[in-house]
């Protein structure tokens, strides 16, 4: 009976949910924030969904219910920002949002100006969901609106000042980090001051630049477009990519999602001879990746030829992704230009990675439970790299005091001191131990957010509020304001009663 019932219930939930049209736009051309999306999208293809893809990476083998829209005519002039990353982190913090605003004024209008983007915008397809990176491209919203559907938003790391606003998570300067410091929740008075600083800035700088800035965009490639700030406040969810695992307890709405690690998986077979390298290495395997923006061969010979030098000392063997040909390669290491980064993570050999500090990095090591000699250079990535750092299953060291020694010291401990390894397993089990893997999860709330037609319970009350109704602002005034005129009719009406007993006092002076 129960189990009849169950079926039915089943069946009801898929004859509502599948096949449904699905527009993702994920076009932002750098390779990791594309992979957050396109997990997510080829998985709803696989499950009956009919998708349609906006990105810069179309693939070359089609697949299934998967139809794209490529946008890759960004690469070049968004490479010529991507390139000067490593200058960008050199910047002040108001420099490093003013980049970010200028390549995403470029790449947003080159979007939404594309022929067959447009096309899209002018046909009469209907679709029962958008589902959008937020990555300063807040113009996008447009999508959410001109097929009159709900809208999820992906944020590319963890909830931050930046994306809080959309859905009013509450922010608190006084323990939630903002995304440029290297913080923990736990600061102290002058920490605190300086969040707090850095958060007015960045909120400051998303009202006054990035809101009008993309609003222009709008206007300016779409005819009779809306006011941006008419549209922008109507997300139905949005999903993060954080865990409990690394990023630290805060308050999130009913309808912001941790999903952090739902792009790890299925994992693939090992290349023969990477994997024959890696069974045979018995004192383990350093996995060595600064990622694909920031490319290995660039960098400093001097600092190469350290590390060189490093791995030609130790007794583990080394599996390093590197773009070109490397001549005086010590006998323990192996370049590849390409590595399959989770699947040699997942080796059991592995005992440490080193890598550039980007988020999807930081969350494999995690999932696999491996320790981190992390080198951060820009944006969030100190900041991956600190969390980790904070959990005891990583040293970090910056990319500017690289010399043979301090890399040495650190590869060292972080090879032989066996906290590391012990906290990194403990932080794979936290990650694991979960009502359900991050991607069913995720998969779970879309068809929820399809079934309620965009899920309006969910949404907090708080964004219809104004800002200074949000924070209490105007009671808070009302009430200072009452309090000022209280005082100021009490101490007249006191100054009345006190001159007129002084003026009877001398009266009665006077007519003795
Ligand atoms: C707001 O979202 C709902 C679905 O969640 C949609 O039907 C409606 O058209 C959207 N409103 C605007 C102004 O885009």
């Amino acid at each position: 009976m129960y189990m009849i019932r169950g079926i039915l219930y089943l069946c009801a939930i898929f004859s509502i949910t599948h096949g449904a049209k699905i527009l993702g736009v994920f076009s932002f051309c750098a390779h990791s924030h594309f992979m957050v999306g396109f997990r997510l999208m080829k998985e709803l293809a696989d499950r009956g969904h009919e998708v349609t893809l906006i990105s810069s990476f179309p693939r070359e083998v089609p697949i299934e219910n998967l139809r794209e829209i490529s946008v890759e005519e960004m690469k070049k002039p968004v490479s010529e920002y991507l390139n000067k990353l490593r200058e960008f982190g050199q910047l002040n913090h108001w420099g490093q949002l003013q980049f970010m605003l200028e390549m995403a004024r470029i790449y947003t209008e080159i979007v939404l100006k594309n022929q067959n983007v447009q096309a899209l915008l002018n046909s009469d397809e209907k679709f029962d969901l958008v589902i959008m990176e937020h990555f300063w491209n807040e113009a996008f919203t447009i999508f959410a609106h001109r097929f009159k559907c709900p809208l999820i938003f992906v944020a590319p790391g963890p909830t931050t000042i930046f994306n809080s606003h959309l859905l009013a998570n509450p922010s608190f300067s006084s323990y939630m980090p903002n995304l440029l410091t290297g913080y923990g929740s736990k600061m102290n008075f002058w920490e605190r001051l300086s969040n707090t600083f850095l958060d007015l800035l960045s909120a400051a700088f998303v009202e006054f630049r990035l809101l009008p800035d993309q609003n222009a965009v709008l206007k300016a490639t779409i005819p009779n477009a809306p006011q941006l700030r008419t549209i922008l406040y109507n997300a139905s969810l949005m999903f993060v990519m954080s865990d409990i695992s690394i990023h630290d307890p805060i308050p999130l709405q009913p309808n912001i999602k941790n999903i952090g690690g739902h792009h790890v998986g299925p994992l693939k077979a090992l290349p023969k001879d990477i994997k024959e390298f890696m069974d045979n290495a018995t004192e383990g395997v350093v996995v060595f990746s600064l990622g694909s923006n920031l490319k290995s061969k660039d960098l400093d010979p001097e600092k190469k030829r350290a590390i060189l030098r490093v791995f030609s000392k130790i007794k583990q063997k080394v599996l390093w992704k590197f773009e070109s040909d490397l001549d005086e390669k010590p006998s323990n290491l192996k370049i590849y230009s390409w590595l399959p980064q989770q699947e040699v993570l997942a080796h059991p050999n592995t005992v440490a990675f080193i890598g550039h500090g980007g988020l999807l990095g930081t969350i494999e090591a995690v999932y696999f439970g491996v320790p981190i000699l992390g080198l951060p250079t820009f944006w969030d990535q100190n900041k991956n790299i600190e969390e980790v750092v904070r959990r005891n299953m990583a040293i970090k060291l910056s990319l500017q005091d690289l010399t043979e020694e301090t890399f040495g010291t650190a590869l060292h401990q972080i090879l032989n001191d066996k906290k590391y390894r012990r906290n990194a397993k403990l932080r794979s089990q936290i990650m694991h131990d979960r009502p359900m893997p991050p991607l069913e999860e995720a998969v779970f709330w879309i068809d929820y957010v399809i079934r309620y037609r965009g899920a309006p319970h969910l949404k907090s009350a708080a964004l219809e509020l104004e800002w200074s109704q949000r924070y209490l602002i105007d009671i808070l005034s009302f009430v200072s304001l009452c309090l000022i005129a209280i005082f100021l009719v009490v101490s007249f009406v006191m100054k009345k009663i006190f001159s007129n007993s002084m003026h009877r006092v001398s009266n009665l002076k006077k007519n003795k």
